[in-house]
């Protein structure tokens, strides 16, 4: 028997939009909607259109625009929302009415002033409505995680007999526990006599952190569609998000026995885009689509990947969108981590020169956390360096920049013979431009020198006049003059830190 197919309803530009500083614009949300679409989410919720002006024009621009997907509108038990929701959604390919109310004795007594008997007779009557202009019709049960369960059983049982093809059982306010959630949809499938004409469905919120577990467990006790946000994006802590849902379906397929039809590579673009427009970062650690969630820095679990990727990943990084594993390297990292990176860097070093280069990367790692690629390259420079002598050191080139309330940030490429060291622009900022070439040239060299004095003048005259630079450095207790002349006064100071540093070997 195939594995059977979970649907995606993602909600990122309703109940996502919802969210506090995640509004977006009509082009923003269409950019999201075709995102959502490529990445093969099945439905697309794309607002509330009853909501506002620009709600209604961006559910219907989506509606006419998107291809592959259904489009959804979100409408309460009212006849302005379902005509309006028809209205913004009937140019789709598959469009949809997502009709709600809320069922539990809290929202009834307080919010609906409604009995049991008028939430029924609600159901009945606009679900039958939105089903007269609609062909596929979604009901919710606005917070049924705290509604009495005989009772949601009888509005699922209405909703569908008035035309539902699927019903969603929210837990609107994060309260379920994934066994009590469980029971509810067994209870659902087992108590409701046409249950078999209707997808089950959930939507859980974030608000004790259980929203994708509640969704599994739900899917586990026979739901066939969940509600989900990118990034879980959503009221408050926010929804489920569709990343882990999606990837713990994919990756425990093996028990669930369910799969989804999202294209998974899309997952870290998808993330990123929404993050992109909303401005609302995804934290390092967030499974799936973290920065930090392949990022391995242990030494042990470095060593472990090294070997084989499966003995500490569960998911190929690749299969989310990610380029690669990123092994950062760190206090914790070990040689073989190391000695592989520089491979991958294009180095090949004798044992001995990977024993002198992990001390060296020992104790960089004690002063700075993590170690990239620029790092690794500029310590093995330095290593390999430290065996030629007599060699001058030459400048490649530089850029430097520099301006009113701004850190200068300079860039440096040295030649020593063949090898060539480079720094990168944000590890080199000084108090002024000056200073931040002198920290480059300390760093690139190896050397821990002080500028003792430093002085700049015209050798000729004109604004085009070539400037002369005299510095005098300190190193190891002695004293090395050096002098560079240019007519960028950039230039000529590090030509005199380069003359004094070859002034040491000598
Ligand atoms: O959380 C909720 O109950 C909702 C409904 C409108 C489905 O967002
Ligand atoms: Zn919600």
């Amino acid at each position: 028997m195939s594995d059977r197919k979970i649907v995606i309803f993602d909600t990122t530009l309703r109940d996502g939009e919802q969210s506090p500083g995640a509004s977006m614009n009509m082009q923003e949300k269409l950019e999201v909607a075709q995102m959502l679409t490529a990445l093969g989410v099945d439905v697309i919720e794309a607002g509330f259109p009853v909501a506002s002006p620009g709600d209604f024009e961006s559910v219907q621009k989506i509606a006419q625009v998107v291809k592959g997907s259904s489009v959804c509108g979100l409408a309460r038990c009212k006849d302005i929302d379902i005509e309006t929701a028809w209205e913004a959604v009937k140019a789709a390919e598959r469009p949809r009415i997502h009709v709600f109310i809320a069922t539990s004795p809290i929202h009834r007594e307080f919010k609906l002033h409604m009995t049991k008997e008028q939430v029924l007779q609600n159901t009945d009557h606009f679900v039958r409505k939105a089903a007269a202009l609609c062909p596929d019709i979604e009901f919710s049960a606005e917070d049924a995680s705290r509604t009495e369960l005989d009772f949601l059983c009888e509005v699922v049982e209405v909703a569908i007999r008035a035309g539902a093809k699927t019903v969603n059982i929210p837990d609107t306010v994060g309260y379920a526990l994934p066994s009590q959630f469980a029971h509810y949809i067994r209870t659902l499938k087992t108590k409701v006599p046409n249950i078999d004409q209707a997808v089950i469905s959930v939507h859980c919120h974030n608000d004790l952190g259980l929203a994708t577990a509640n969704s599994l467990a739900a899917v586990e006790a026979g739901a066939g569609q969940v509600e989900c946000t990118i990034n879980g994006l959503g009221e408050r802590a926010g929804n489920c998000a569709l990343e882990e849902i999606t990837m713990a379906l994919n990756t425990r397929r093996d028990f669930f026995k369910a799969a989804t039809d999202i294209v998974t590579r899309r997952l870290v673009p998808a993330s990123q885009l929404v993050s992109g427009i909303t401005g609302l970062e995804v934290p390092r650690n967030k499974a799936i689509v973290g920065r930090n969630a392949f990022a391995h820095e242990s030494g042990i679990h470095q060593d472990g990947m090294l070997k084989n990727a499966m003995t500490y990943e569960i998911m190929r990084p690749e299969d989310v969108g990610f380029q690669k594993t990123d092994l950062v390297l760190g206090k914790h990292s070990g040689r073989a981590a190391l000695n592989d990176k520089v491979n991958q860097l294009g180095f090949s070093l004798t044992p001995e020169q990977v024993n002198k280069l992990f001390e060296e990367f020992k104790a960089l790692a004690d002063r700075k956390k993590e170690i990239y690629d620029a790092d690794i390259r500029a310590l093995v420079q330095r290593v390999l360096f430290k065996e030629i002598t007599n060699v001058s050191w030459t400048l490649e080139s530089y850029s430097s920049t520099s301006g009113t309330g701004k850190k200068p940030v300079t860039s440096i490429k040295l030649r020593r013979g063949d090898f060539i060291v480079e720094t990168q622009s944000e590890t080199t900022t000084g108090d002024g431009p000056v200073d931040g070439i002198f920290l480059a040239i300390c760093q690139l060299t190896g050397l821990d020198m002080k500028c003792k004095e430093y002085r700049v003048h015209s050798i000729s005259v004109g604004h085009d006049a070539q400037g002369k630079v005299d510095v005098s450095i300190s190193f190891n207790g002695q004293e090395y003059r050096g002098q560079g002349t240019s007519t960028d006064c950039i230039e000529a100071s590090i030509l005199a830190f380069l003359d004094a540093v070859n002034r040491i070997a000598e």
